[in-house]
């Protein structure tokens, strides 16, 4: 079967059994052997909240931000569970994400957790008089860094148990979900997002690796802060609870397809 011996059976929808049994999947006879995680832009956030929410799950963390020595909060996680670990990431940096991979050279990781993305300066992107400075950046950030990263673990989540990528996407990339015209670099960089990753499906599905693409929602972090509406945003505890079942949830029939919070696939 596609998903490997050990791969669950299609899950329907998001059930906390679902959940728990995921983790405990990696049970061992010889003693518990923990999940692995590994976190992009795990240092505030729904990275951060990622990470608080896997510790309680009880899985080993390898936590990367730009700049771990401004980390607080990571760091204090950090300093008091020896399961999570801190490592410097740039997802824009190829060369960086190689030497990582390279450091991590026999580690199996369960979840690549693709997270880290920038939104640019949205509020400038007015039709006619768009400022393209940002736009290398924002694409770089969310497609080619997603990419790259995928690429450069393979190795290491086709070796774990659960072998699974997963990004965190938005309806924003949602071409059919779209009602307005606005943040053009941000919307089209989740759009080539989701294509990136549905290719990426169809070129490590025989390898027993699944895709899990999930949207959290408006959900209030800084991101969605430089918007400057004036609504009431989802909390990231709640936004990174849906999208940890989604990914548990994920199976060879959910792989490649995007999904927003409730569980409801997202249109192209
Ligand atoms: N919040 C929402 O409503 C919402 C909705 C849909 C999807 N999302 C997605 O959720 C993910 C997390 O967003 P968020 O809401 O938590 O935003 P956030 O609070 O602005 O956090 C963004 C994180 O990404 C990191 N990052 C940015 N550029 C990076 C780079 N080049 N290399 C490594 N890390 C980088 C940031 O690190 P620094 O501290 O170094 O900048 C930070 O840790 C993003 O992919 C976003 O598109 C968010």
């Amino acid at each position: 079967m596609a998903g490997g011996p050990s791969r669950r059976a299609t899950l329907g929808g998001l059930a906390t059994a679902a959940i728990s049994s995921s983790a405990n999947a990696q049970l061992g006879t010889g003693g518990r052997v923990m999940p692995t995680v590994l976190i992009t832009g795990a240092n505030r956030g729904l990275g951060l909240e990622f990470v608080r929410q896997y510790q309680a799950r009880k899985y080993k963390i390898i936590a990367t931000a730009r700049k771990p020595s401004e980390a607080t909060e990571l760091l204090a996680l950090a300093k008091a569970d020896k399961n999570i670990s801190v490592e410097a990431l740039d997802v824009t940096d190829l060369a960086a994400i190689d030497a990582l991979a390279a450091k991590l050279k026999g580690v199996p990781i369960d979840i690549l957790l693709n997270n880290a993305g920038v939104i640019g300066k949205p509020l400038e992107e007015v039709f006619g008089s768009i400022p393209y400075s940002h736009f290398d950046d924002v694409m770089n950030t969310n497609v080619r860094g997603p990419l790259k990263m995928c690429e450069a673990f393979v190795e290491h989540v086709a070796a774990s148990q659960q072998r699974k990528f997963a990004v965190v996407t938005s309806v924003e990339g949602s071409v059919a979900s779209q009602k307005s015209g606005a943040r053009y670099f941000y919307k089209s960089s989740k759009a080539a997002l989701n294509m990136a990753m549905r290719n990426v499906m169809f070129a490590v599905k025989d390898r027993g690796i699944l895709v899990a693409m999930v949207c959290p929602g408006g959900t209030d972090t800084d991101m969605i802060r430089q918007l400057k509406m004036n609504m009431k945003f989802r909390d990231p505890r709640d936004a990174v609870r849906d999208m940890i079942g989604l990914i548990d949830a994920v199976t060879p029939e959910r792989s490649g397809v995007s999904y927003n919070y409730d569980g409801t696939v997202m249109p192209w």
